[in-house]
């Protein structure tokens, strides 16, 4: 009951900051199946990513940005356009100069720990109305698609 009545709240949120999050969705968010986090999963890409833990040097390392692209093809296209436009989640447009390198590490290693820590990463979850799936992605993975991500906002 608080659960929907929260969920009503983040709708009505949602609704005032059409333009912030919704850009060019119109419809309804699509009820999405979100997968359940199995109990049994491995720790290895749980662990906290800690300031100092990642360093970034230019200029970019291509074989990196070249993994990083094809981890986001597989895993990360059907929820994140590499514009600034919202599908399920926002569009990764300059998302390396509005984040940290350190909180994009941990979105994508540790989404549930952001989800229930962060308050950044809770008004993202506000906007979008749909929790980002933990989808197992190594520190290592993870790395490479910020080296993506930094390609695809213009550093060299
Ligand atoms: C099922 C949809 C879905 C998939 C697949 C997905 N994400 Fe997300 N992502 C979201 C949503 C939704 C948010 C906003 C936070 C929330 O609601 O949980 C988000 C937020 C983010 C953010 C923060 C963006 C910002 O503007 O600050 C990053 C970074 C991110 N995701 C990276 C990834 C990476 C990397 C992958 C692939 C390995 C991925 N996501 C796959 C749905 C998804």
């Amino acid at each position: 009951m608080k659960r929907n009545l929260m969920l009503t709240t983040a709708a009505l949120t949602a609704a005032l900051f059409f333009s912030s999050c919704s850009e060019g969705v119109k419809k309804e968010p699509k009820p999405i199946e979100i997968q359940e986090l199995t109990k049994d999963q491995p720790e290895t890409h749980g662990s906290e990513v800690k300031e100092g833990d990642i360093t970034l040097s230019t200029p970019l390392d291509q074989a990196m940005v070249t993994a990083g692209k094809a981890t986001y093809e597989l895993k990360c296209q059907s929820c994140h356009r590499l514009n600034e436009e919202k599908l399920v989640g926002p569009g990764w447009k300059d998302v390396t100069k509005r984040r940290q390198p350190v909180w994009i590490m941990n979105m994508i290693t540790n989404v549930d720990m952001m989800l229930e820590k962060d308050a950044e990463a809770q008004k993202l979850l506000e906007l979008c109305l749909v929790r980002m799936p933990n989808q197992n992605i190594s520190t290592d993975e993870a790395r490479k698609v910020i080296e993506f991500m930094r390609s695809n906002d213009g550093e060299k």
